[in-house]
């Protein structure tokens, strides 16, 4: 028996899952996020602890037995939160969370500090980034940055609190802006250009391979019979994707959550940081893949269906589900700054050609074709980066509108496969990395493809009119940048 744990940012995810990889139990237990600031987005390290004790305890009850016979557990993460510890392991100040966007300044220092920085870490400095938020910290915390002895990402922390060992997978080092991703490897001039250095940071470890054991009084109020091994885990995209199987060069996937997100499995190490393409280790070995992220995807509909007051799936519904052209309305999907392609906290959202005729079904196809068209923009960025895709799962809240995905599939001139779950979570995934961990069995062996039921293709007719959208689309950005400069 297996334990995935997936500290998302409004909930702690668990499930059990047996060795035929059979769904057992699950529990939830929601987290808060404080925004004590405009743009700032921090959390209470202890709550994840707590979460998860609380997730955990639910799980031995509604399963003892199974529970019992656990042995790995697997974490998931939210990438690139910056968890600092003093000395004697206390946590010194909330968690900088990857959404908060205080650090835009000290990226610029930071690429100007280290020109090398995108050809080492793989990507350009991003407020989302740990490093940039570090050098915030010691700008304008400078008391708290004299006490920091150590860094880690939640889950690291979360592995920390579970057992004691002090480590970090490779799939969210590459997030922090210190890791030389090509080398799976601390860069020494990466931590030295935020004035940090290799104590700072813990020991590095594949996501498969085992990085402590749980408590034994952790696993004896959860009645296991022995402390299960705590897999080197995961970032939560990287955990997805295991549960995915897409763990070969060219596996790729589009994740329609509240942000975006265009995975691909790469062999090796393929950056475009000019692109804000995301080049990072995956959690197997000798495995890398690429990631466009959009900040604002299936939020954008919660967001239209907030100012319209009707519920995202009567906005769904009311424009049926066959395609038969791109709307007259364009939207910019930046309600909260851009990733990939731009790299650009400042800029916000538009919609654009607006008529009489226009109705509330006419934005929703613009926010869904706004979304299709800012991951397009991701595929080219990592065509840019030597990246070809022949096809894609779809996963997310996102991903169970089939028309958002026959949208996707004549904007990316790719099939789009329709899962038999779409909800595919990095708790899964985390469940198989802890079953690795465990078990020493092969990524390949344990990372299994997907149910897939259907395939949209794209059609000639509308690829074509979609293609024409999307050069419209492609105008807006440096014309919206430039009005409200
Ligand atoms: C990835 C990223 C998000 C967070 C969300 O770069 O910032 O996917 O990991 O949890």
């Amino acid at each position: 028996m297996f334990i995935g744990i997936d500290l998302g940012t409004s909930s702690i995810k668990s499930v059990l899952i047996g060795e035929d990889g059979r769904l057992i139990a699950t529990a939830s237990e929601p987290l808060q996020v404080s925004r004590p600031a405009p743009g700032h987005s921090e959390q209470d390290p202890e709550s994840w602890y707590q979460a998860t004790l609380a997730a955990l305890d639910t799980l031995a009850r509604q399963a003892p037995r199974e529970m019992a016979a656990v042995c790995g557990i697997g974490l998931s993460g939210q990438m690139h939160g910056a968890t600092l510890l003093d000395k004697s392991g206390a946590v010194l100040r909330p968690c900088i969370l990857w959404n908060d966007v205080r650090s835009a300044e000290e990226c610029r220092e930071l690429e100007g500090k280290l020109p090398d920085l995108g050809r080492i870490t793989g990507n350009p400095a991003m407020p989302g980034f740990t490093a940039p938020k570090l050098m915030w910290v010691k700008k304008h915390e400078p008391a708290t940055f004299a006490r920091v002895a150590k860094i880690l990402l939640p889950k690291a922390y979360l592995r920390y609190r579970l057992s004691g060992a002090l480590f970090e997978d490779m799939s969210d080092a590459a997030g922090t802006l210190w890791l030389d991703v090509g080398k799976r490897a601390w860069s020494n001039a990466a931590l030295a250009a935020t004035d940090l250095s290799r104590d700072h940071m813990p020991d590095l470890v594949e996501g498969n391979a085992p990085a402590g054991t749980l408590h034994a009084d952790l696993a004896k109020r959860w009645g296991m019979a022995k402390p299960p091994v705590i897999a080197g885990s995961a970032g939560d995209n990287a955990a997805g994707a295991v549960a995915l199987g897409a763990i070969h060069a060219g596996d790729a996937f589009v994740s329609l959550g509240t942000s975006g997100v265009l995975w691909a499995t790469t062999a090796g190490f393929a950056p475009n940081p000019k692109a804000a393409v995301h080049a990072f280790c995956h959690c197997v070995p000798d495995t890398w893949h690429q990631m466009g992220v959009i900040l604002s995807a299936a939020s954008c509909l919660s967001w239209l269906s907030s100012v319209v007051g009707v519920g995202a799936p009567e906005l769904l519904q009311e424009l049926g589900d066959t395609l038969e052209r791109p709307s007259s309305v364009l939207f910019l999907p930046y309600l909260s700054g851009e990733r990939t392609p731009h790299n650009d906290a400042d800029i916000r959202g538009a919609f654009v050609g607006l008529a009489h005729d226009a109705w509330r079904g006419t934005l929703t196809e613009a926010v869904m074709e706004g979304v299709a068209f800012a991951m397009r923009d991701c595929l080219e960025a990592l065509r840019a980066a030597g990246t070809n895709l022949k096809s894609i799962d779809a996963i997310g809240g996102g991903a169970r509108s089939r028309l958002w995905l026959a949208i996707m599939a004549n904007v990316l001139d790719l099939p789009v496969n329709r899962l038999a779950d779409s909800e595919v979570s990095g708790a899964m995934g985390a469940a198989l990395l802890g079953r690795m961990a465990a078990t020493g069995e092969s990524p390949s062996a344990v990372c299994k493809p997907p149910r897939r039921v259907e395939t949209l293709e794209p059609r000639a007719a509308l690829r074509d009119s979609y293609a024409a959208s999307y050069a419209r689309y492609r105008k807006l950005y440096p014309a919206i940048k430039e009005a409200t400069r």
